[in-house]
């Protein structure tokens, strides 16, 4: 790959990252250190010019829409609940999928079915506050920054809007997907201006992971 810009790519670290390095793998790009050891923050790659940022996921879409990155990799659930301002979405690259939802105990599903308020447990509130909405019930909307099942548990919340996957987490906590409000994946991001400014470099990106994703399907 040749990259005439010099480029910054954000990553999402944790799960994600660990299904999207086979991904840049199979275009070319690989950390030039070990990801799992090397404490470094900005961290060169094979590809000349083109570095790499690990961030919580929730920075991510900050990153790119400010422009010092250029590209990012973000869940969808991150950038539904950011707003994508100043960021193209040009991939869905099919990894490290699973579903944002409405959950809760199974025992209080009708009681929260006949209220006209709900209190809900969240790290995604903007996206909770508009779900809930939709359905013409007024949410108590409660911040939260992880382990939201436990919410319910101890009287925080009725109910929750969170990530499941395997749904093993609400299962052994005695609880239950209710609605489903999107089906997530992680998402190429670019800067707005960078897709002007540094167009050949973030097109030949663009180009090379929509190749792989297509061709092969998701890594
Ligand atoms: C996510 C999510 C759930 C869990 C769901 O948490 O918030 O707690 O995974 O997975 P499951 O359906 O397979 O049980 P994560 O471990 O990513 O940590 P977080 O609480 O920091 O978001």
């Amino acid at each position: 790959m040749n990259i005439e810009h010099d480029i910054t790519i954000a990553l999402t670290k944790g799960r994600i990252l660990k299904e999207t390095l086979p991904l840049l793998a199979r275009v070319g790009i690989e950390p030039c250190e070990d990801l799992s050891v090397s404490r470094r923050l900005i961290v060169a790659t094979t590809v000349p010019r083109l570095n790499l940022v690990i961030l919580r996921g929730s920075d991510v879409p900050t990153y790119v829409q400010y422009g010092s990155a250029d590209l990012g990799i973000a869940g969808k659930d991150i950038l539904l609940e950011s707003g994508g301002a100043g960021i193209y979405e040009p991939l869905d690259l099919g990894i490290a999928r699973c579903r944002l939802m409405t959950a809760g105990p199974q025992a209080t599903h009708a009681e929260v079915e006949l209220k006209r308020r709900v209190r809900v447990a969240t790290k995604f509130v903007n996206v909770a506050r508009a779900h809930y909405a939709k359905k013409g019930l007024h949410a108590d909307l409660i911040k939260l920054y992880g382990s939201m099942e436990l919410a319910p548990l101890m009287g925080l919340a009725d109910e929750i809007v969170d990530i499941v996957d395997t749904g093993k987490t609400l299962a052994e906590n005695d609880m239950a997907p209710r609605e489903l409000i999107a089906d997530i994946s992680s998402r190429l991001i670019v800067n707005k201006a960078a897709m002007r400014t540094r167009h050949g470099s973030v097109r030949a990106i663009i180009d090379a992971l929509k190749h792989a994703v297509t061709q092969q399907g998701p890594a």
